[in-house]
């Protein structure tokens, strides 16, 4: 049954960025605190990113940075956040961070959430009359899955909880309360010695892993769930389709039983923590032979050299080599009405990424 001994701790924060950025300025770390009786704490109220900063010969460079941020917008947008932030301040204001910070690479995470006015307090479930803040944390993460998994694989489970349904919490949202569902299948998954679960979705289709989206290789083809399997529509998925088309390997978006799983000549996980990882067993099924297939190691190697700027990518450049790219930073803890990390009047400039609409096909 469940392991008494199985770890608590699946990662490993060695090094973190000093400060915090916070509504356009940059604070100390130890500064960047809540309410308790914020709402987000209750309810669940906040949409956020994950990003990745890689240690290149430019210097460090951010991954697919607008995409992110657009993202980020995305969800704020489907749960009514009208902030007043644009995508390029949001950009700029991950740019200063790291710029600021010293890190070489790192890990940023922009979080929008309803906090609470405490002159005029609010505590039932209606989120409006609370403010919405924003604050980017970063912080040096290693291979999210462990060093070895990224050569060796992971053994992984079914989970006996579903994916959302997509009436329910919108799984195309980066929302914080989505985590919880997240955090059943990764617990479960933890406890009985596995690395991480795959969710199906409602209707038993395969959906994605608590924290990143899967394909399948049978045949020399690449399949991934669509969008309509309640998944986080996945920028490094979105990178791994682009790369697989690059490489001449035909790629589909097809919904997967989950038995097809069992039968894979190759499996693995894609997200910004995860990067390209294998999977060598289901279930204690061993996968292919049971080790890295040669079509997941061709798109991890692309992925990896393109992350690294040392390859292309396939359309446009993905880095944003934070060295060289210009920003106007304002003062630590400093007033940032004029600054270019300052909040405008505009209304939130996100608009519904047509990528995201789409359903993919069955
Ligand atoms: C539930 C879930 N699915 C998929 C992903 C992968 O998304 P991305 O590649 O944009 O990091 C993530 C990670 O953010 C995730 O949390």
């Amino acid at each position: 049954m469940f392991a008494d001994d199985a770890p608590a701790k699946d990662i490993k924060t060695p090094r973190i960025n000093s400060e915090i950025w916070h509504n356009g300025q940059f604070i100390k770390w130890d500064d960047a605190r809540v309410h308790v009786m914020s709402h987000v704490l209750h309810y669940g109220s906040s949409v956020f990113e994950g990003i990745r900063c890689y240690n290149t010969k430019r210097g460090p460079a951010i991954f697919r940075l607008r995409e992110h941020m657009r993202r980020l917008m995305n969800s704020a947008k489907i749960y009514r956040m009208d902030h007043e932030f644009t995508l390029d301040q949001l950009c700029n204001a991950a740019v200063g961070l790291v710029g600021r910070g010293g890190l070489e690479q790192c890990y940023l995470r922009p979080i929008i959430f309803r906090s609470l006015d405490e002159a005029h307090p609010a505590f039932g479930v209606n989120p409006f009359p609370n403010p919405l803040v924003c604050y980017i944390g970063a912080w040096d993460w290693g291979k999210y899955l462990g060093d070895e998994a990224i050569e060796k694989g992971v053994d992984v489970c079914v989970s006996s909880w579903n994916r959302l349904s997509p009436n329910s919490m919108p799984a195309m949202a980066k929302s914080g309360a989505n985590y919880m569902n997240s955090q059943l299948i990764k617990m479960e998954a933890i406890k009985n010695g596995y690395s991480e679960g795959i969710a199906l979705d409602d209707r038993g289709f395969v959906s994605e892993g608590s924290g990143e989206n899967i394909f399948l290789v049978h045949e020399g083809r690449v399949i991934t769930p669509p969008l309509s399997s309640s998944i986080l529509p996945g920028i490094t998925r979105d990178s791994v389709i682009q790369i697989c088309r690059e490489l001449d390997i035909p790629v589909a978006e097809t919904g997967l039983q989950r038995a097809a799983l069992y039968v894979a000549d190759e499996l693995f996980f894609t997200g910004t923590a995860a990067e390209v990882t294998p999977i060598r067993s289901v279930d204690k099924i061993k996968i292919g032979e049971g080790t890295r297939g040669e079509i997941t190691a061709r798109i991890q190697k692309a992925y990896f050299e393109i992350t690294k700027g040392e390859r292309p990518a396939p359309v446009e450049s993905w880095l944003t080599y934070v060295n060289e790219t210009k920003v106007s930073v304002p003062p630590s803890n400093g007033h940032h009405g004029d600054s270019a990390f300052a909040p405008t009047t505009n209304a939130t400039e996100a608009k519904i990424n047509e990528s995201f609409l789409t359903v993919g096909t069955e």
